[in-house]
């Protein structure tokens, strides 16, 4: 990968949130998810080349702090994220994160950038991306469980990526379901708005739970999911906070990402360490079959994996070549001599480049 501006060695192209929002309004936003997808896509195609592990967690009684690390051996990725369900109740985020490319060979960091809105487009990337291969065909209506931040990205991702032409909401809170019918209505979406789960669900091919609660709720019940359907469960994401009733998992044929931190994470905790799963990278790469009958539950486990981020962080630093949406932050100390450190800090003093 080549940096997309050669400047000085010291100098890092930083995206910020300003700049990331017009860049996403400049590619679109459908676009940019479906450019995302197409990145995740051929990513998990070369699923052995990465080096991978579980985030590392670090949970607190209100939420969770990750880091999630990975590599193809050319390029370093990283992500920091967290996870505050009561947040929002404070006038702050549930999810924020930023992150970093970074070269293999030198270890210079090649980019740097804000990731709370890259998560929200690469998530819905991810799902809409395992609904392809997953979902019922022709799919054409989805409910969407839980509308904050996530809510409209994943709407609009499952429009450009499957199909879909009607979006069911629900939330517990119904100023939330007000912003996404709001922010949907020139979406070329039919957007309905319920007073229920279960009036959400209703007639779906595609149930997606986007919901923020730190416990094992109940979002779906065994009831509420029919024969065909797909379910994109997206909330349940750490030890101690899932959504489904365990009764639909044991109906479901379960896809997970990568199943040493899916079973500590996802919905399948609730179930025993043996229950068998399918890596989703293996339906995409051809290796497994994916939906096999129109009478089958799917369930794609999602907890987000670091692969997912290193490709949106790929796409980006692509995406950002040739315009002006970056800055390049002075990140990386840059003397002279390379052992010079210090005498690079002291001759900072002596010009006067530090009062
Ligand atoms: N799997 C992934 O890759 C991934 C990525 C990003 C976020 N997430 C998770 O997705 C979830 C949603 O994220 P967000 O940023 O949209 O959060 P958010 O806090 O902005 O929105 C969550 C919404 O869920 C609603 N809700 C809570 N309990 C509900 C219930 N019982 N029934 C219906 N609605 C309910 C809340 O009122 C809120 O509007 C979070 O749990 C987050 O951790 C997962």
């Amino acid at each position: 990968m080549t940096t997309p501006q050669k400047g000085n060695l010291n100098l890092v192209p930083f995206v910020s949130v300003d700049n990331m929002m017009k860049l996403i309004l400049s590619i679109g936003v459908e676009e940019m998810i479906a450019g995302i997808a197409a990145q995740i896509e051929s990513d998990f195609k070369r699923w052995e080349s990465f080096d991978k592990t579980a985030r590392v967690a670090s949970h607190s009684k209100e939420g969770v702090i990750e880091l999630m690390p990975t590599s193809d051996g050319e390029v370093y990725g990283f992500k920091y994220v967290n996870g505050h369900p009561k947040n929002t109740k404070e006038g702050l985020q549930t999810v924020t994160a930023f992150g970093l490319l970074a070269d293999v060979g030198t270890g210079y960091p090649l980019l740097f950038t804000e990731m709370t809105i890259l998560t929200a487009l690469r998530t819905a990337a991810m799902s809409a991306v395992a609904a392809k291969y997953l979902a019922p065909k022709d799919a054409k209506i989805m409910a969407m469980i839980g509308n904050g931040a996530q809510c409209e990205f994943q709407a609009l991702a499952f429009k450009a990526i499957c199909g879909i032409d009607t979006v069911r909401l629900y939330d517990i809170d119904p100023v939330a379901t007000d912003k996404a019918v709001f922010n949907l209505k020139d979406s070329g979406l039919t957007v309905i708005r319920t007073n229920s789960h279960q009036e959400c669900v209703s007639g779906a091919d595609i149930i997606t739970t986007c919901t923020a609660d730190k416990q094992c709720a109940t979002i779906l019940t065994d009831n509420m999911v029919g024969a065909g359907q797909h379910i994109n469960a997206i909330g349940g994401d750490c030890p101690g906070k899932t959504e489904l009733h365990k009764d639909i998992l044991l109906r479901s044929d379960i896809f997970v990402e990568y199943p040493p931190q899916t079973r500590v994470e996802g919905e399948i905790q609730q179930l025993k360490e043996d229950h068998p799963v399918k890596e989703l990278w293996k339906v995409i790469a051809g290796i497994e079959q994916g939906r096999t009958s129109d009478t089958q539950i799917t369930l794609f486990d999602s907890v987000g994996f670091a692969i997912e981020d290193f490709s949106a962080l790929r796409y980006l630093y692509s995406a950002i070549k040739g315009t002006e949406f970056f800055d390049n932050l002075d990140m990386l100390a840059d003397p002279d001599e390379p052992r010079d450190l210090y005498g690079m800090v002291r001759r900072a003093a002596k010009t006067g480049a530090v009062a």
